[in-house]
């Protein structure tokens, strides 16, 4: 499929944890298009988030798309969790594990969308075999485990996947994840991108700012 209009994915990584589903709601009463949901362990990356629990309890705030970022190792013994707390879209990394294929297939099972992620040393190549499973590619522009970090340009790479995904005719969203402001994001939309994730960029200058920080994303 050609590239879709663009979304934008706030990250509630950069959100105040206190009032996580207040924060969900102004996000979404902002425009947001998904919410961008960062689950680390600690062990797949250096830093730790929640878990399905929390995902569970955001789930009522929300009627938006639920797009769930698995930074974990190894991934499969919760994908079932994540399913129940209310996950619209599981994505897990390529370098989380040996059996990429049998994880997209245990998500595809539970009926929710598959997402395979990229972290920035990774080929795209790498992807080529399940790209008839997958719904979302997510190439991350960081590496994974932290907020606030600056763009690292594989655009080519981002190319690459688009043209990947307009070779196969599937409906695939490609998103981008990682140091995503409103110069980044022209880069991005303009390599193939058409869903981006912002945390730093959408969170900052407090609440009342939160829909024309969104807004300012789209290109
Ligand atoms: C990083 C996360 C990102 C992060 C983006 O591991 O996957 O979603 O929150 O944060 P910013 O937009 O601040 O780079
Ligand atoms: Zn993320």
């Amino acid at each position: 499929m050609p590239q879709q209009p663009v979304r934008i994915a706030p990250s509630i990584l950069s959100s105040d944890f206190s009032i996580l589903g207040e924060e969900v709601r102004r996000i979404d009463e902002g425009g947001a298009d998904y919410i961008h949901i960062d689950v680390m362990d600690g062990h797949f990356v250096p830093n730790l988030t929640f878990g399905a629990p929390v995902v569970k309890c955001l789930r009522p705030h929300s009627k938006k798309i639920f797009d769930v970022h698995l930074m974990i190792a190894p991934v499969d013994p919760l994908i079932e969790d994540f399913v129940k707390a209310g996950s619209d879209i599981i994505t897990a990394h390529v370098e989380a594990g040996p059996h990429l294929h049998r994880t997209l297939q245990a998500i595809k099972s539970h009926g929710v969308k598959a997402g395979v992620s990229l972290n920035p040393h990774t080929p795209i190549e790498s992807i080529q075999h399940v790209m008839d499973m997958v719904d979302l590619i997510l190439i991350m522009t960081v590496n994974p485990g932290f907020g606030g970090q600056s763009f690292i340009p594989v655009l080519d790479k981002i190319a690459a996947a688009r043209k990947m995904i307009d070779a196969i005719g599937r409906d695939i969203d490609l998103e981008v994840d990682g140091g995503v402001n409103p110069e980044t994001a022209k880069q991005v939309i303009a390599a193939g991108a058409d869903v981006l994730v912002a945390g730093t960029a959408v969170f900052k200058d407090g609440p009342e700012q939160y829909a024309a920080n969104i807004k300012a994303l789209r290109g």
